[in-house]
């Protein structure tokens, strides 16, 4: 089953991966500043969220890199540049075990490489169970004030309402099979170190969910890979400080791609 997909502009195709648990909405800001520097745009939404449907019980990412695959190959795409947020992220390293033929250059921001630790699959799925019995719009309080900055908590309300907004509104059978997915991954380090890639790696500085440790594996694993850090960004750094965030990924995109 195809996911479904935002398109925007024409031009060397970048495709963005969203963050959990929101959806391809979240890189409205990014897709325009692509769009404007003459790229096209290619936002799906994960199984299960936005206007995607089809998640199973558990969206591996394995099984989410598959449907990501499969939209691509629809829609005639060959070879783009990829890019993705947290929970984006690691269905881009499944990807790119599974087809690292369309890879023409990666973006990771806000991610890991690691597996969850044994205590974090076990909040995960607890967490799951809470979000079927009482909803998603649970984890506005529970995990929305820990994904961001303290200067975006204090100075941008109207991105705080956006994003809660974003949560409520995934469906919670969605949301459940998203966290017991990301609860199963594997490490992805061994394959980063092994796919030649050329990467570019974004982090918010006040990133506490994938902070300098996450950094620190991806730097490690990816020989040569770029560093940008964006000041004032916790983890959702293309939202929060949505210009820094472009002037980092607009450059790495011009120079990977014959533009
Ligand atoms: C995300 O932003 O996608 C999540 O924080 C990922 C996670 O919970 O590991």
């Amino acid at each position: 089953m195809s996911l479904s997909i935002r398109e925007y502009g024409s031009g060397y195709p970048v495709v963005l991966l969203h963050a959990f648990p929101l959806d391809g909405r979240m890189w409205e800001t990014t897709a325009k500043a692509l769009v404007e520097a003459g790229f096209r745009a290619i936002v799906p939404d994960l199984p299960g969220f936005g206007r995607s449907s089809g998640n199973p019980e558990v969206s591996g990412m394995e099984f989410m890199a598959r449907e990501v695959a499969e939209t691509l190959d629809a829609a005639g795409v060959r070879k783009a540049v990829f890019c993705g947020l947290s929970m984006g992220g690691y269905v881009l390293m499944r990807l790119l075990a599974l087809r690292p033929s369309f890879f023409k250059a990666l973006v990771l921001c806000d991610t890991t490489p690691a597996a969850d630790t044994d205590e974090k699959r076990r909040s995960r799925r607890g967490t799951a169970d809470r979000v079927l019995e009482n909803g998603s719009g649970i984890l506005v309080g529970s995990m929305l004030p820990a994904l961001v900055s303290a200067s975006t908590i204090r100075d941008n309300a109207p991105l705080m309402d956006r994003l809660a907004d974003i949560v409520r509104e995934q469906p919670p059978s969605a949301v459940a099979s998203a966290l017991r997915g990301m609860s199963e991954r594997p490490d992805s380090t061994g394959m980063l170190s092994d796919a030649g890639v050329d990467t570019l790696l974004i982090f918010g500085d006040e990133d506490v969910v994938t902070g300098s440790d996450a950094l620190d594996l991806l730097r490690s694993a990816i020989r040569g890979a770029e560093v940008r850090i964006i000041d004032r960004a916790g983890h959702y750094s293309n939202l929060e400080r949505p210009e820094d965030f472009n002037s980092a990924l607009v450059p790495f995109l011009l120079s990977h791609t014959d533009h």
